[in-house]
């Protein structure tokens, strides 16, 4: 029998990407453009250029990602893409992009939640089985849900303002850090001492699972503003901003934990992620809780085709007649607005 093979495309943020994965969760290739030097000068993603840039590469991306594979179009069992949440107009140009090409060589076409192919991101890499509860961690969403199944999510807490990402992303664009802020953050992050300045934790303490990060944005505008701030202190404020931030993520984590009933693992996904300092944490909280902690390698926790096309085989694999030609992209798709 024909192995199935998956072809992913993702295009809601600032990543045009095209990867093939197949039945045996092996990724035959991975093909991906970074926007982030287009969007530098702006300090952050302009959602027109980004709709442009994803129109201009996406063919040949595919193309690459094909001929890593060493496949063609008839090896492809169903075509898979980003149907929302995110910038919608680069949405609908990955999204159309893989409809047309499904139509065009008779294949079905699966639409793919970013949120959700984040959450199912860690089963790519590691054998973990549902349910578990998983941090979603990314510049648009902070998130602890607990996932049972490739279409079903059930959300414990999320955020009342900004995301984590955001709040890094905001802090770093304070201290003079070029976009994207966060991975700059941590490089500045290591130098500094964390103890040096007391930033407030929004929610610890409080029952519940939601977060709040816009109050933190704040505090690190007022330090940066007083008087006594200077160049040599940013290292440590980058340091506190981290810590605090790894500090409520885990805090909440933990309550989660509580909330959740009986779980198999502990998963961190999301640009976050790839953050050390928020790893060590969670990890911390897994041990004191003996759960397994599964973070995916730091390329799986940005975005990437490798999770949609990921994505779409657990689809396949629930629905083997799933066919979503007719599903509206959507700039907002909560996941517990999804199936099942
Ligand atoms: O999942 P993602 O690639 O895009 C979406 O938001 O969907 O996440 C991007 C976010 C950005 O806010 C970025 O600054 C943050 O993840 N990020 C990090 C690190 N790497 C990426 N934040 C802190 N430390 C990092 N090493
Ligand atoms: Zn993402």
């Amino acid at each position: 029998m024909k192995p199935t093979l998956i072809l992913g495309i993702e295009t809601s943020c600032d990543e045009t990407a095209v990867a093939l994965v197949d039945n045996t969760k092996h990724i035959r290739a991975h093909a991906l453009a970074s926007q982030q030097q287009t969007h530098a000068p702006y300090g952050g993603v302009v959602p027109e250029v980004a709709a442009r840039a994803h129109l201009e590469v996406l063919k040949d991306l595919t193309h690459q990602a094909l001929h890593h594979a060493k496949a063609d179009w008839p090896d492809i069992t169903a075509i898979a893409a980003t149907c929302g949440p995110g910038l919608i107009g680069g949405v609908m140009v990955g999204a159309m992009f893989g409809k047309a090409m499904a139509a065009a060589q008779h294949k079905p076409f699966i639409a793919i939640n970013h949120l959700a192919a984040h959450a199912l991101s860690p089963r790519l890499v590691a054998d973990i089985a549902f349910p578990y509860l998983l941090l979603l961690v990314s510049g648009g969403h902070t998130q602890l849900v607990v996932v049972r199944g490739a279409n079903h999510f059930s959300c414990l807490g999320t955020t009342r303002d900004d995301a984590a990402g955001e709040c890094f992303d905001k802090s770093a664009k304070l201290l003079g850090l070029p976009y994207p802020g966060g991975p700059q953050l941590e490089k500045l992050a290591d130098a500094g001492d964390a103890t040096r300045f007391a930033l407030p934790r929004p929610m610890v303490g409080q029952a519940g699972a939601d977060f709040s990060f816009a109050g933190l944005k704040t505090a690190v505008r007022l330090v940066i503003e007083g008087k006594n701030f200077g160049a040599e202190d940013a290292p440590h404020l980058a340091a506190s901003v981290q810590e605090t931030i790894a500090h409520v993520l885990a805090e909440r984590t933990e309550n989660a934990l509580s909330m959740a009933g009986k779980v198999e693992a502990l998963v961190v996904a999301g640009g976050v992620a790839a953050n050390g300092a928020v790893r060590q944490r969670l990890q911390a909280v897994a041990e004191k809780n003996r759960l397994p902690f599964v973070a995916p390698p730091l390329w799986l926790c940005t975005d990437n085709g490798a999770m949609i096309a990921h994505a779409g085989l657990e689809r396949l694999a629930e629905n083997p007649t799933i066919n979503d030609q007719s599903i509206a992209c959507r700039p907002r798709w909560p996941l517990e607005e999804m199936g099942g």
